[in-house]
């Protein structure tokens, strides 16, 4: 994986196109990410266009993962925390497409969001990923202690109720 490089995305037109496709094939294989399945370009575009501009405000910060001009990851630190949670930061949207997963992209991209955080100020990160084939095993190998769960919280993408596992991590001089 020493050709992946993981970069700031920013609201150029290439990098959104690749960032809607990445979208549709994840919902499309069943990531819980928001979204439903079939999942359309129009929303898909308008949902990446509004958190790349929220990244250009410095409320998020979009992290992709490139291999050479192909983007085949990405994953959104959300910053823009309540004035009582100014030490807190949140991760979302992590999700790596489907021929490049099992090598470590989405490793790579949670250490560098985790990195950014620490950066950033921040000392304590939080998540939620599905009970049903979510990614509990890799946030648990860096580190996240479970909260707890929420049962039927969301739809997965093709149909069905799925529960939430809530994720927390001390980061930085707490770590
Ligand atoms: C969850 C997801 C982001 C993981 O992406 P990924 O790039 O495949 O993740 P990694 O390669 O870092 O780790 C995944 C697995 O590959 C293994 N792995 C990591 N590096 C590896 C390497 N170099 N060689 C072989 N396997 C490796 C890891 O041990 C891990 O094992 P697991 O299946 O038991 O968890 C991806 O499956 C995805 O996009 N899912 C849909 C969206 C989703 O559910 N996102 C999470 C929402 S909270």
């Amino acid at each position: 994986m020493n050709s992946i490089e993981i970069k700031a995305l920013t609201q150029a037109a290439g990098t959104h196109a690749m960032l809607v496709s990445l979208l549709i094939e994840t919902i499309a294989a069943g990531g819980s990410v928001s979204f439903m399945h079939p999942l359309s370009q129009e929303a898909a575009g308008a949902f990446w266009a509004k958190s790349l501009a929220s990244a250009a405000r410095g409320e998020r910060a979009v992290l992709g993962a490139w291999d050479g001009e192909v983007l085949v990851g990405t994953v959104t630190l959300l910053l823009d925390c309540p004035p009582n949670q100014p030490h807190r930061a949140e991760i979302a949207k992590l999700m790596t497409r489907v021929e490049h997963r099992g090598k470590g992209v989405a490793t790579r991209l949670m250490r560098a969001a985790e990195n950014l955080a620490v950066e950033k100020g921040r000392t304590l990160l939080v998540l939620d990923t599905a009970t049903e084939e979510g990614a509990s095993g890799l946030y648990e190998r860096l580190g996240f202690t479970l909260a707890g769960e929420i049962p039927d919280y969301a739809l997965k993408p093709h149909g069905g109720l799925t529960g939430t596992l809530i994720y927390w991590k001390r980061i930085g001089q707490f770590r």
